[in-house]
């Protein structure tokens, strides 16, 4: 062995993003583990005191470096990843400046033992300040040992203005996750002051997600995955219900290098369009695999900073394959009445404690004085009901159907027409055994048209109906080429039209649709004709569905006669998932008897 590394000529160093390695420790950790990675380690164990400031370790097991590699990783320019200009542009490893080992070494104290496989002694080097101080052979197992101490203590002002050793921290710990998630099939551990912050076993990707951010974050994930010729996507993105206000896990690799990219970061959010509240952030872990030779990493020293050859392409690619991801799983979580989720919400079963005989209002009775043991031991519901305002359905219920969860709504024979009103156009208030239930009237009655449109899609078209006035617009002429050539995709949509010249008119709408929307729909359904990857049959039906339902469904704002909201929560609750609308938002909010007992302590 020996000679791996060699200097880079001048003309190629030159080439090389000059500027700060080393701002602080984090950096440190990033450039000892890229460096434990290209070396083929399988378990990488990193070692941190005082957030890094007094000491970084980083312990691989790779290939380890013989007495002339040890000396030579630590000269300016000296790299075993590249040698020639053309290899700039074919890089696979993490490193290829040559820079990491010097430039750490001239501002701390190092020391390194390393060994390569087949040797009997390592080779242990110390340095300070950049000057080799110790050199000799040494009993060290097959790979790599570097402890970094005393970062900047020959640069007095940058050791003043590191952060807290917390903050440190944070951002060492920042560094250690971006290279665990990139390397799940490697193992890593970290300790902090001697605690074992993580000890990461190998994995896939998802296991190596939920290892270091938690389990929950599993079920909070939609995987993804593209590939074409030009680059292949994959990992996770999270469901829209959990996007968060704060900037918190979101991921880009290429190549298995974290990168930062505010121009991959639009694709995602564009993606995600109106299915989060504005300003909220989905989580994702995006990879991207693709040849090299289109992708520059040469354009920031510390090579968080890419650029693909094709930036456009990469862009369109992201968007279509997150916007995939969100609309084929349709983020509907699996409600389980059994599992508890709505358990407190079941109708009262006609029993001891709602079978009070015709009780009497006391006068002397005062809802604000808890605890009044007479005349009555606590108001009753009925009373509570007097007050506010509603009469209790589940009292009127027959026996047979209290084991169905939601009858009280398809109680038709009594008249519960007071079991709900309507509260600002918007939600339809009713009353279940423990508490109250609000109800969203547009996201409610959107998830049942859902279900419609998307039977009778599976089935074969939408009923249509004629337009008194048919509706014309005019679009460009690849719109209108686009339009005549999904023609099947619209006439089963219960859209019919013609095409005149420029002129597109629709002759006929699907019954109930509220022809105001008709613009939107039909930009919103060129967007999703012209998508790179064309949906399938299925998500091509579930998103006419959604889009059908939207634009038919009853709007806020719109007042609902008693019979309508009773028939509306009829259908909603005989849903299989009356909880989520099909874009993942919540139709209902639940208040039960607890909350609002804690309300009044
Ligand atoms: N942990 C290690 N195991 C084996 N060899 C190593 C290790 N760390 C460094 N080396 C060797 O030392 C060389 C110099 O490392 P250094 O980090 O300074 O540069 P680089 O990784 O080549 O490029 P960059 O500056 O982009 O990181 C590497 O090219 C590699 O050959
Ligand atoms: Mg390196």
């Amino acid at each position: 062995m020996g000679g791996r590394i060699k200097l880079l000529p001048e003309y190629l160093a030159n080439q090389i993003a000059a500027g700060e390695v080393v701002q602080r420790p984090a950096s440190v950790v990033k450039e000892l583990m890229e460096n434990a990675v290209d070396a083929g380690a399988k378990h990488i164990k990193l070692i941190v005191k005082d957030g890094g400031k007094t000491l970084i370790q980083v312990i691989d097991d790779g290939t380890g470096m013989d007495e002339t590699d040890a000396r030579m990783a630590f000269e300016r320019h000296a790299t075993s990843k590249i040698s020639s200009t053309e290899d700039l542009f074919n890089i696979r490893t993490k490193g290829f400046r040559g820079e990491a080992l010097a430039s750490v070494a001239s501002v701390a104290h190092v020391e390194m033992r390393t060994k390569p496989a087949g040797s009997d002694l390592g080779t242990l080097i110390r340095i300070e300040g950049g000057k080799v101080v110790l050199q000799e052979p040494v009993q060290t197992p097959v790979g790599t040992n570097i402890a970094v101490k005393n970062l900047f203590f020959n640069v007095p002002a940058r050791r003043k203005f590191l952060k807290s050793p917390q903050v440190e921290m944070r951002h060492v710990i920042d560094e250690f996750q971006r290279i665990a998630l990139a390397y799940p099939e490697l193992a890593f551990t970290l300790i902090h002051n001697g605690n074992e912050v993580y000890h990461l076993y190998p994995g896939n990707l998802y296991q190596r997600i939920t290892a270091v951010f938690g389990k929950k974050m599993g079920d909070r994930l939609l995987p993804l995955e593209q590939e074409t010729d030009y680059v292949r996507i994959s990992g996770y993105t999270g469901k829209p219900e959990f996007a968060k206000l704060r900037r918190g896990e979101q991921f880009f690799f290429v190549n298995k290098r974290f990168v930062k990219s505010p121009y991959l970061h639009k694709a995602v959010m564009d993606a995600y369009g109106g299915l989060i509240g504005e300003r909220k952030i989905p989580s994702y872990f995006i990879f991207f695999d693709i040849d090299p030779q289109h992708v520059d990493v040469n354009i920031h020293p510390t090579k968080t900073e890419i650029k693909f050859d094709d930036e456009a392409t990469v862009y369109n690619l992201l968007r279509a394959t997150v916007r995939h991801a969100l609309g084929k799983f349709d983020q509907m979580p699996s409600l389980d009445f059994e599992g508890g989720i709505l358990p407190d919400f079941r109708p009262a079963k006609p029993g001891k404690t709602y079978t009070e005989p015709s009780v009497q209002v006391s006068p002397s009775f005062n809802p604000f004085t808890e605890g009044t043991d007479k005349p009555f031991d606590k108001p009753s519901r009925k009373e509570i009901d007097r007050f506010t305002g509603f009469v209790s359905a589940a009292n009127d219920f027959p026996s047979g159907e209290a084991d169905n969860p939601l009858a009280v709504f398809d109680d038709t024979e009594n008249d519960t027409g007071d079991a709900s009103f309507q509260w600002a156009d918007k939600y339809i208030v009713t009353y279940v055994r423990d508490g109250l239930l609000l109800v969203h009237q547009y996201r409610a009655h959107v998830s049942v048209l859902y279900e419609e449109f998307l039977q009778e899609l599976k089935q074969g078209s939408v009923p249509s109906q004629l337009l008194m006035f048919p509706w014309e617009t005019d679009y460009l002429p690849a719109e209108l080429e686009l339009l005549e050539k999904h023609r099947k995709v619209l006439e089963k949509s219960g859209i019919r039209f013609e095409i005149d010249g420029e002129v597109f008119r629709i002759t006929a709408a699907p019954t109930g649709f509220d022809n105001r929307h008709l613009k939107r729909f039909m930009d919103e359904l060129l967007a999703q004709l012209s998508e790179e990857i064309p949906a399938g049959e299925d998500d091509l039906n579930k998103y006419l569905a959604l889009r059908l339902a939207q634009a038919s469904a009853i709007g806020t704002g719109q007042t609902l006669s008693k019979d309508e909201q009773q028939k509306l929560l009829a259908r909603l609750f005989s849903l299989e998932n009356p909880r989520y609308a099909p874009d993942g938002k919540k139709n209902f909010i639940t208040l039960s008897e607890n909350e609002i007992n804690n309300r009044f302590l």
